[in-house]
C-alpha cells in the first residue's frame, strides 16, 4: 500500500490576483490530508473520511474524480486501466479555503508514487498535483498545492508565460497564532476564479488599478511579517479584504466574520481562498487571544480552527 500527504494552508495575501501574476503569500497549517493508495478492486474507488462542512465531499465530488484522472494520466497510468482504492483521511478538515483538494491531492500523488514504486522529488510532486488543482479551480494559480506539497512560509508568484513559478520561503521569527473561521458555505473556487477573469475583462481600468494595489500591498506585508511587525501584518490583511471586497469576491457571512474577529481583538482578519463562503482568517498572536476571537466564532455556531502561521514542519 502506498501512503502520502499534503499540508493544508491559508493565503495571507492575494487569493485571486495571485491567478494573474501578482505575488501571494500563503502559509500551511499544522493540519494535513492523509491518503492510502492500494492497487486492486474494480475501477477506481474512493473512500473520503475526512471531517468537513457538511456536503464538502458530496459537491467537490465530480472533481475529485476529474482531479484523480488528471494525477494518473501525469503519471502516465491510463485512468480506463487501472483498479484501485483510494483512501483519504488526516486531521484536516473538508472546509473550503484551507487548500483541503490541494492538500488531498499532494497527499494522493505522493501515496500514488509510492505505491507504483516511482521516487518522485517534491517538485514532480507538486507538478502533479497542480494538474489536480485544475479540476478543482479551472485556472489554478499553483499556490495551493506550492504550499501542500512544501509547507512553511511561502512567497509565491505565477509564472504567466509558463516558465517556473517564483517561490521563495519566508522565515518569521517565531510561529503565530491564527484562527480559521468557516462559514459553513461550500464554496465553487472554479466559478469564483472564472468571475474574477470576467470582471477584469468587463472593468479593465477599476481591476487595474485593485491589481496594483494589491501588488504593492504584497511587498509591504512580506516586509512587516519578515520584521515580525504583527500590528502592520494585520493591518494589511484588513486592507487585503477590502480589495478582495471590491473584486466581488467576498459574502456577508465572511464580512461577518471577519467583523467579529475584529471586535474581539483580532490584529487583521479576511477572507482566505477562494472567497464565496468557505474561511476566512484572523491574525490572534497569543493562546488568550486565540480563545477569545475563537470562542466568539463557535458561540455563533460557527466550526473554526485554532492554528498556527510559519510553522516549518507537522
Ligand atoms: C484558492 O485557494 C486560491 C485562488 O487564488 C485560486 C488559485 O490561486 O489557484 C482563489
Amino acid at each position: 500500500m502506498g501512503r502520502g500527504s499534503g499540508f493544508g494552508k491559508t493565503i495571507l495575501f492575494n487569493e485571486h490576483f495571485v491567478v494573474h501574476g501578482v505575488p501571494g503569500i500563503v502559509s500551511a497549517i499544522d493540519s494535513a490530508a492523509d491518503a492510502e493508495v492500494k492497487k486492486n478492486g474494480k475501477g477506481i474507488a474512493v473512500e473520503d473520511t475526512r471531517k468537513g462542512a457538511k456536503g464538502y465531499a458530496e459537491k467537490k465530488r465530480i472533481q475529485q474524480k476529474e482531479s484523480i484522472e488528471r494525477m494518473l494520466k501525469a503519471l502516465n497510468i491510463d485512468p480506463e486501466k487501472v483498479t484501485m482504492r483510494i483512501w483519504l483521511g488526516g486531521n484536516l478538515p473538508g472546509f473550503s479555503g484551507i487548500g483541503a483538494s490541494a492538500a488531498s491531492s499532494v497527499a494522493i500523488a505522493r501515496a500514488m508514487a509510492d505505491e507504483f514504486r516511482m521516487d518522485l522529488p517534491d517538485e514532480r510532486i507538486n507538478e502533479i498535483a497542480y494538474e489536480a488543482e485544475k479540476a478543482y479551480a479551472g485556472t489554478p494559480s499553483g499556490i495551493d498545492n506550492t504550499a501542500a506539497t512544501f509547507g512553511g512560509l511561502i512567497w509565491f508568484k505565477r509564472n504567466l508565460s509558463g516558465g517556473p513559478n517564483t517561490i521563495e520561503r519566508l522565515s518569521i521569527r517565531e510561529p503565530v497564532e491564527i484562527v480559521i473561521g468557516n462559514t459553513g458555505i461550500v464554496a465553487n473556487t472554479k466559478a469564483m476564479v472564472a468571475g474574477v477573469g470576467e470582471r477584469k475583462k468587463k472593468f479593465p481600468e477599476k481591476y487595474n488599478a485593485l491589481f496594483k494595489q494589491a501588488e504593492e500591498l504584497a511587498f509591504t506585508a512580506r516586509k512587516a511579517l519578515e520584521e515580525f511587525d504583527l500590528r502592520k501584518v494585520g493591518k494589511l490583511m484588513n486592507e487585503n479584504h477590502r480589495l478582495l471586497q471590491e473584486i466581488e469576491v467576498s459574502c456577508k457571512e465572511l464580512d461577518h466574520l471577519v467583523n467579529l474577529a475584529r471586535e474581539q481583538g483580532a490584529f487583521g482578519a479576511k477572507l482566505t481562498g477562494g472567497g464565496g463562503g468557505g474561511c476566512m482568517v484572523a491574525l490572534t498572536p497569543r493562546k488568550e487571544l486565540q480563545e477569545a476571537v475563537a470562542t466568539a466564532m463557535e458561540q455563533q455556531g460557527f466550526k473554526v480552527l485554532r492554528t498556527k502561521i510559519g510553522i516549518q514542519k507537522l
